[in-house]
């Protein structure tokens, strides 16, 4: 595959996504969208890959958002395809079914801040910001950020980033649940590569039915939601995976998962 906007690589069953426009702060342009559905529709059926790790190129942006000078044109009609089409994206990372790390090094802006809310874990380093300036230009979140933001770090904290256009900081993404942890930038992809290695340890087919059960949360009743767990327990009792994790813990030794 022939990539203008991203970096890819596969190393130990972490494939690394490394979005690559420095001089525009990684903006994301049409190319970058397209490409970024590329690789993760290759990605999604590789069995190469249990683990995806997310970040930009340079150390001042992760994204800083969509590319402005692309959205100018843009009326009601071809402004609604827009956004469903990089919501598309979007979905397509967060329905991956395999995990995915947004290794956050700077500016994580607009639709920054809403690809690394696609991710399902996300490392920030000191000098992070987030925000959704949207209202700045005119226009609102438009890649799920309106939703997604809401649902993970509440209405009120998503109403005042989306309304005032505000950036917080590493620290304060931290504290309203934003990013899991911070670290120096120099230590970021030594912390998103440690935490892809503990979880690509695990037997993959639980970790997948993880991915499933917690993801569906955004969508589901607390009942229906409790009816898909019971299903995807279901499907992990009958993995070798399953035996194997009971019988090492009952042998006092460490499980060798084969992901089966
Ligand atoms: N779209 C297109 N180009 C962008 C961009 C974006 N979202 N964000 C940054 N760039 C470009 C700048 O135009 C500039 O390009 P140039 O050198 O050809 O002029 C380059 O990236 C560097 O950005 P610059 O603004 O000079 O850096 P800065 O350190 O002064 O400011 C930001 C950094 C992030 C505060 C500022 O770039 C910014 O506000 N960007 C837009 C953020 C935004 O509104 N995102 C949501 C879009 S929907």
């Amino acid at each position: 595959m022939h990539l203008q906007t991203l970096l890819f690589n596969i190393n130990n069953g972490i494939a690394t996504v490394t979005i690559n426009r420095p001089d525009k702060l990684n903006a994301l342009n049409a190319q970058a969208k397209s490409e970024l559905r590329d690789v993760f529709t290759q990605i999604k059926t590789d069995s190469n890959v249990n683990v995806v790790i997310l970040t930009g190129a340079g150390e001042k942006a992760f994204v800083a958002g969509t590319d402005i000078k692309e959205l100018t044109l843009l009326n009601s009609e071809t402004g609604k395809e827009f956004s469903a089409k990089g919501q598309e994206v979007f979905d397509l990372i967060e329905n991956l079914g395999k995990p995915m790390i947004a290794a956050v090094n700077g500016y994580a802006l607009g639709g920054g801040c809403e690809l690394a809310l696609a991710c399902h874990v996300r490392i920030a380093s000191e000098n992070a910001k987030f925000g959704q300036p949207e209202v700045n230009l005119g226009i609102i979140p438009g890649y799920g950020g309106t939703q997604r933001l809401a649902r993970l770090i509440g209405r009120g904290r998503a109403m005042e980033l989306i309304l005032t256009g505000n950036q917080i900081d590493a620290q304060e993404a931290l504290r309203v649940g934003l990013v899991n942890k911070v670290v120096p930038q120099a230590d970021l992809m030594g912390a998103a590569i440690a935490m892809a290695e503990q979880i690509a340890s695990k037997g993959q087919i639980a970790i997948r039915m993880a991915l499933k059960a917690v993801n569906m949360t955004q969508e589901t009743t607390l009942s229906d939601g409790q009816q898909l767990e019971a299903s995807l327990f279901g499907v992990c009792c009958d993995s070798e995976d399953f035996k194997e994790g009971t019988a090492a813990f009952l042998e006092k030794r460490k499980p060798a998962f084969k992901s089966k």
